[in-house]
């Protein structure tokens, strides 16, 4: 039973086809990067996957469970970072944690511990009762992976969990991320930061302009890209993407008023 799928999944948003027919299949036990231009579609097929923004048409399958027609029981398995955080602003990060951990269900001694635990992890012990509205980006990204996780998801959603963490908190991310792993949750995670993917994960889906363009380990992407054994994964999302030949679009263009 795949841990994540994806049938001909589609959003419009007017005349703009933000995701377009997307098959995907994440089996479980995965670490799956899913990276793709700015635009491309990656956030909206998160929030459809994850039952925040209801598909134009196709399916979002977790654990072989419809995430839109059984939202609770697809819903307690998986944990969500999403794009835009919504935090209760007004809550202190101890209390929004622990508040998340209860409506999981965990009794209230597991959520304050797991809580006080996790906020220690991410290093925001010394501001864990200070409240959310007062956070900087990096504390408030931080604070919502800890209730992502409060209640050990099967399956992890993430869009961008690394922009604008600093690298120890970054460190502290990805191990927890592993622990996850090696407790068998699968993982799926957007991000352009892609040398953390090309660490992180077994395999790796890009998706430009709503399609899925290229999708396996690092090593298949590379003979798709057919860029050499020493490609990096920047070299192989630019040239899936397009955009490896720099006379085309932004990259190879310059603004005239520096020529
Ligand atoms: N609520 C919305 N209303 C209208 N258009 C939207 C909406 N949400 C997304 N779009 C459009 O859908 C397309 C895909 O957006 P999406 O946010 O999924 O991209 P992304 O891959 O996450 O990009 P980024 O890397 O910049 O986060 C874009 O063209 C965007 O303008
Ligand atoms: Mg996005």
């Amino acid at each position: 039973m795949p841990a994540v799928e994806a049938i001909q999944l589609t959003r419009t948003f007017g005349p703009k086809v933000a995701v377009d027919h997307l098959d995907l299949t994440v089996n479980e036990g995965e670490f799956y990067g899913f990276l793709g231009p700015n635009g491309a579609g990656k956030s909206t097929t998160i929030k459809m996957l994850v039952g925040l923004l209801r598909p134009t048409s196709g399916q979002a399958r977790i654990a072989g469970i419809d995430i839109w027609q059984e939202p609770l029981r697809a819903k307690q398995m998986i944990g969500v970072l999403p794009e835009g955080l919504a935090l209760y602003e007004r809550l202190t990060a101890r209390e929004f944690v622990r508040f998340v951990g209860a409506m999981y269900g965990l009794s209230m001694r597991d959520a304050a511990q797991r809580t006080d635990e996790l906020l220690a992890l991410m290093d925001l012990d010394a501001d864990a009762d200070k409240l959310i509205v007062d956070y900087s980006q990096g504390m408030r990204k931080k604070t919502a992976l800890a209730a992502a996780i409060i209640h050990t998801p099967r399956v992890i959603f993430l869009d961008e969990p690394f922009e604008g963490v600093d690298a120890i908190s970054g460190r502290a991310i990805r191990n927890v991320l592993q622990q996850l792993r090696a407790r068998g949750a699968t993982i799926f995670f957007s991000s352009h930061i892609l040398e953390v993917v090309e660490r992180l994960c077994t395999r790796i889906g890009v998706i430009a302009q709503g399609r899925l363009v290229a999708q396996g380990t690092l090593a298949e992407l590379r003979t798709l890209a057919q860029t050499d054994e020493h490609g990096t994964l920047e070299d192989i999302f630019l040239r899936t993407v397009g955009a490896a030949d720099e006379s085309q679009e932004g990259a190879g263009r310059s603004l005239s008023w520096l020529a």
